[in-house]
């Protein structure tokens, strides 16, 4: 399998060059409009006295990482803003390379295809332990594979693909690895925001000086392409305690800083939207989950039902998840999905739909119709 390169925009493209209708449900782009406060921002933005227009400071707006810090319970010096959480991620796994002994990353399988291209960028060792038909992972798999090789557990809770949101125990089980083998966990969280069974909790809540918890408001406030994330690194005075400046210089030295523009424009969202904003779009897709899978009963599919995230998996009798027939629904049923192999062995059968359109019915139709 190559995780060398992310297949998601060679997919878009297939399906955008396509010679007919397709439901698109390739990407994680919320179709689903940024909270009011937001657009509002990026208006007022314009009239901005020029200074507004200067380098930010590079961690980022200290009164976004106030906010960020506040919401999380931490203390600011310990947040980092970033381009995304691609770049959190990045920042968590080199610092953990360099700072931990052992060259091994342990991830999950399935497994967010980012995570394992950056393992391969950066010549890692990687260790996939696959998770349980549920989507649930066994930390004493995780346990078993650790050694003192491994510099850090990488997971993502609500997760991508599977819709996995892991309980409270298991992270806090990951958390008891991470410290056992002086390693770091990286808690990718993007999606806390789509938690649709309210178990979940954040790895930051095990109060470790052994995790990376990361975020963005990309899926939070529907934004992919504002690019603001952030990190939040364990405390200055702890074991660990370097490796938010590790990641502060990487960060200057890459970036210089992030957008001043959209920093300011979140942090007025952050302010101002009130939370019927967040429920509402939980409401939203639990009723596209819903309604696509009831569509797949009708198609005869075996399917995920997530527990949160923006996704369900679905496998289809004699029609595994490969690239040629995802390209082939993509041609013949006008249905774009992403391949199962695209995230590891476990799910090679299966095909990931992003519900990230109204038309989720239309499309367990037309699957229904091709492959029923
Ligand atoms: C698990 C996971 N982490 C990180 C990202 C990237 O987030 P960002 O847009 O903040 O870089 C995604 C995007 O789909 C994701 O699914």
């Amino acid at each position: 399998m190559d995780y060398e390169t992310p297949q998601f925009f060679r997919v878009m493209q297939y399906a955008a060059d396509a010679d007919r209708d397709v439901v698109d449900m390739v990407s994680g782009n919320p179709d689903w409009e940024p909270p009011e406060a937001l657009r509002e921002g990026l208006v007022d933005y314009a009239d901005g006295d020029v200074s507004e227009f200067q380098y930010p400071p590079s961690v980022g707006l200290t009164e976004l990482r106030t906010e960020i810090a506040e919401r999380r319970g931490v203390d600011r010096s310990r947040v980092l803003v970033t381009n995304g959480a691609g770049e959190a991620n990045h920042l968590a796994t080199t610092g953990a390379l360099e700072r931990c002994d052992g060259s091994e990353l342990i991830m999950t399988d399935p497994v967010y295809p980012y995570y394992a291209g950056r393992a391969n960028l950066l010549d890692a060792e990687s260790t996939f332990t696959p998770v349980d038909e549920t989507g649930q992972l066994d930390p004493a798999d995780v346990r078993a594979a650790a050694s003192d090789e491994t510099a850090a557990v990488v997971v993502n809770s609500p997760n991508n693909p599977t819709g996995a949101v892991y309980p409270p125990e298991t992270i806090e089980a990951l958390v008891a690895v991470a410290e056992d083998h002086d390693a770091v966990l990286v808690a990718d969280e993007v999606y806390d925001h789509y938690d649709f069974t309210g178990a979940f909790e954040s790895a930051l809540a095990a109060d470790s000086d052994h995790v990376v918890a990361t975020n963005s408001f990309s899926k939070t406030l529907a934004i992919t392409g504002l690019r603001v994330g952030y990190a939040v690194f364990p405390p200055e005075d702890g074991p660990l305690g370097d490796l938010v400046e590790r990641a502060r210089t990487r960060h200057m030295i890459q970036n210089v800083a992030g957008s001043r523009p959209a920093q300011a424009a979140v942090l007025r969202a952050l302010r101002e939207t009130p939370p019927e904003y967040y429920e509402r779009n939980r409401e939203r897709l639990r009723d596209r989950v819903d309604r696509f899978t009831e569509a797949l009963d009708a198609a005869g599919a075996e399917y995920t039902t997530p527990g949160g995230s923006f996704y369900v998996m679905a496998r289809f009798d004699g029609f595994p998840g490969t690239m040629a027939n995802v390209e082939r629904l993509i041609d013949e049923a006008g249905v774009a999905g992403m391949p199962g192999e695209a995230f590891g062995e476990s799910r090679a059968d299966w095909i990931r739909f992003a519900l990230v359109t109204p038309r989720v019915e239309a499309a367990a139709e037309r699957l229904a119709d091709y492959l029923g």
